[in-house]
């Protein structure tokens, strides 16, 4: 037979609980939604004869990992050059670093007429050796061209130097037949110098390719070819 103790212990234990209850309508609840934006809109990009439709932001967010919910200058640029240069990707193996791709894009793109070519998306987080083990178990023969887009915005070192270790190795797999390709949009002016002499570090020679510098979004951007030297 269960036993209910006495009306006053029957009463303290009500006020605690109430006490309890009025604890937790104190505590403020944030649903995910208020540190992630996902209101993304559908946006068309073309290039050259090549028409993109993506879901992306207008806004960006300043943390590194979510800056790629936008399609930004160097994205563009890249993409110019691309579009007027189609032999440079035709046929070939490629990894973008920090292409901030979302799913239901790359499901976009393999369902319209434009997919020719397969797509996935992985996490590389750039100074992170177990994603990046990951990408060169999956192709443990490298790829053919490295791409990077407007991946150097925010001033950090870190991040700088981790993707040209990154950088390196993928071109090593290869080496004479790996190419990296540097959409390079300027903010500041010790982030210009400092990619160059990292990549110098990196025993990388760092060309600028002709006629692609150019002024997108009031900023000055520049396409530059690097290679294992
Ligand atoms: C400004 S966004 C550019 C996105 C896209 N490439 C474009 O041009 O629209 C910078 C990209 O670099 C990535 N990124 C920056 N630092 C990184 C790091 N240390 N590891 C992995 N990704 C990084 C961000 O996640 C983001 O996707």
């Amino acid at each position: 037979m269960a036993e209910f103790g006495s009306a006053s212990e029957r009463r303290e234990e009500g006020k605690k609980r109430e006490e309890e209850e009025e604890e937790e309508d104190d505590v403020v609840c944030l649903d995910p939604s208020f540190f992630v934006d996902r209101s993304y809109e559908m946006t068309t990009f073309t290039f050259g004869s090549q028409v993109l439709h993506l879901l992306c932001l207008r806004a960006a967010s300043t943390d590194y990992d979510l800056t790629g919910q936008l399609v930004w200058p160097g994205a563009v640029l890249m993409n110019t050059y691309l579009s007027e240069h189609p032999e440079t990707v035709k046929d070939h193996s490629i990894i973008e670093l920090g292409s901030g791709i979302i799913k239901k894009n790359i499901e976009m793109q393999s369902c319209s007429g434009n997919a020719n070519a397969v797509l996935t998306a992985e996490k590389l987080e750039w100074g992170n050796y177990v994603h990046i083990s990951n990408i060169i178990e999956k192709h443990p023969s490298g790829f053919d061209l490295i791409l990077g887009a407007d991946i150097y915005i925010l001033l950090s070192y870190f991040a700088v130097i981790s993707s040209f270790l990154l950088s390196q190795r993928l071109l090593c797999i290869q080496a004479s037949k790996c190419r990296f390709i540097l959409a390079y949009v300027s903010r500041t002016k010790v982030m210009d110098v400092l990619v160059l002499k990292e990549a110098e570090k990196h025993g990388m020679h760092v060309k600028e390719v002709d006629g692609t510098r150019t002024t997108i979004s009031n900023l000055e951007g520049v396409i530059y070819e690097i290679t294992l030297k």
